[in-house]
């Protein structure tokens, strides 16, 4: 299964190569909702649920403050342009040439969809992930509602192996690092204090009782 799956996100992402995803923006219908275009449904779903194979975190629910923050940091190369982070790569040729008034109206429509509950994948020890999770709620809010002043989007509800993988480039210093990511720099220094998977599994399993 595991290999299977590799195999189809592989083949999914060189079938969207940089060109491919060019040509879409000729397909964009912003008059529709959800988005029916091709461009985002088919990396996080037609109603923005997220799609784990492609690795398309769920859109539904993002703040519309945070949504823009995070097209317009893809569109700048400011996050995702690390050259052997092929998700991230995918994603930053996607919205590289959206306007500014295509962000907006992404952000206005995105904003109005129906938040869609996801099923859990991460199992790990709650009451760890609860003493954990205190550090996190300073700036993720202590329900993980997010916190708008310091740029912190809400985590309850999101996709906990999207999640996951965030964490990871924080860690490792592919997300955040950017001169210009301010609230990426922000962020950084907090998951360090997770230092295993079994750490990282245990905040997640915790933020997933948020919902
Ligand atoms: C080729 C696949 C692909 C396409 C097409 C695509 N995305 Fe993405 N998107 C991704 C992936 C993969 C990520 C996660 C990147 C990472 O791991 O850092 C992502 C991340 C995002 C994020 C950040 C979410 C967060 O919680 O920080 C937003 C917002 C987003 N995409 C919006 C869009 C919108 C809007 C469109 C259409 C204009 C779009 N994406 C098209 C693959 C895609
Ligand atoms: C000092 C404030 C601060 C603390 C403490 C903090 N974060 Fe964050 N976090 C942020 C900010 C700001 C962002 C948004 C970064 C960006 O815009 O790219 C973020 C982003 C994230 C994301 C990515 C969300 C997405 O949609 O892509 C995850 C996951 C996350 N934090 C989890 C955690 C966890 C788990 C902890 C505790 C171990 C934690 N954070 C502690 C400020 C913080």
């Amino acid at each position: 299964m595991h290999m299977f799956k590799t195999l189809l996100s592989a083949l999914l992402l060189t079938a969207l190569s940089t060109a491919t995803i060019a040509q879409q923006y000729d397909k964009l219908d912003l008059s529709k909702q959800p988005l029916a275009n091709e461009v985002c449904a088919t990396c996080h779903g037609g109603a923005g649920q997220g799609n784990p194979v492609v690795g398309g975190p769920s859109l539904a629910g993002l703040e519309p403050w945070y949504l823009r923050t995070q097209l317009e940091n893809f569109r700048a190369g400011i996050r995702g342009s690390q050259k052997d982070y092929i998700p991230g790569n995918e994603m930053q040729a996607s919205v590289a040439k959206l306007s500014d008034q295509e962000i907006n109206d992404l952000v206005d429509q995105i904003a109005n969809w129906e938040v869609i509950e996801n099923d859990h994948s991460v199992t790990g020890d709650i009451a760890k992930g609860e003493t954990l999770y205190a550090a996190c709620g300073a700036c993720h809010g202590a329900t993980g509602e997010g916190n708008q002043a310091l740029g912190a989007p809400g985590l309850a509800g999101r996709n906990d192996w999207y999640m996951f993988r965030q964490i990871k480039l924080f860690k490792s210093g592919y997300r955040g690092n950017h001169p210009d990511d301010t609230a990426g720099k922000l962020m950084r220094p907090s998951v360090q204090a997770l230092q295993s998977d079994d750490d990282i599994n245990a905040v997640l399993a915790y933020i997933n009782t948020l919902n």
